[in-house]
């Protein structure tokens, strides 16, 4: 019973949420072109994004105590469709965020900055909540999307700690948490080397 309530929770608003996630990750890929055509760095190493399944959705509100409605999925849920620009570089990231936030028709409605203020686990990431628009026949409707932008050190990171985040049967998490704020950290040290040997190359090329 339950997998039929989650099955088709997100009724006519499966085409909306599909049309804001093409539009987003086709503007980013358009924007990415139009850097390097701008004689500067493709500033993304890949992107890609989802829609939340349904029965995640519904977990979700119900986590959060909202209401099981696709109103509050819509309204209240504001990760219903999510992209995740992976980036070469720290400064790219801040370069991508940049150019988003500079899109009229984006409208940003918050950033929170998990690069300059790492999560106690050692979480570290861009995000930003936006509001895209979707041209219906007869009218438009704004919806949201979540973006996270990150490095691929950042990506690589957040990628095992979510697949060891489910393994709780592995004994000694204490350890297993420090030891993953550790790389976390490790990570981020490297990040920052490899943006310093990138101006430095930089540099070089120009002289
Ligand atoms: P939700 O976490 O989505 O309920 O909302 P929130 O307002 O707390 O958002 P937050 O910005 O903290 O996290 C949003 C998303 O970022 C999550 O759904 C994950 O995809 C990712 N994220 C946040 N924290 C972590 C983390 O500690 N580890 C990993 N792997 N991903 C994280
Ligand atoms: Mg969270």
């Amino acid at each position: 019973m339950e997998e039929t309530v989650g099955s088709n929770f997100y009724e006519d608003a499966q085409v909306l949420l599909e049309s804001v996630l093409k539009e987003l990750l086709l503007r980013i890929d358009l924007l990415r072109r139009y850097e390097v055509l701008s004689g500067r760095n493709d500033p993304v190493e890949h992107c890609k994004g989802r829609i939340k399944t349904e029965r995640s959705m519904i977990d979700k509100l119900q986590r959060k105590g909202l209401p099981v409605t696709l109103e509050a999925a819509l309204e209240e849920v504001h990760d219903a469709v999510g992209v995740r620009v992976v980036c070469q570089f720290v400064d790219d990231v801040y370069q991508m965020a940049d150019i988003i936030r500079r899109q009229e028709d984006i409208k940003v409605i918050k950033e929170k900055d998990f690069i300059k203020n790492p999560k106690p686990n050692g979480y570290r990431s861009y995000h930003m909540i936006v509001k895209i628009p979707v041209h219906l026949p007869d009218c438009t409707r704004e919806l949201f999307a979540e973006i996270q932008l990150r490095t691929i050190a950042m990506d690589c990171w957040a990628a095992l700690e979510h697949e060891l985040k489910y393994k709780q049967e592995i004994p000694n998490q204490e350890l297993l948490q420090k030891e993953l704020k550790r790389c976390s950290d490790e990570m981020a040290s490297t990040d920052l080397t490899m943006q310093t040997i990138r101006q430095m190359i930089a540099g070089a090329d120009s002289k």
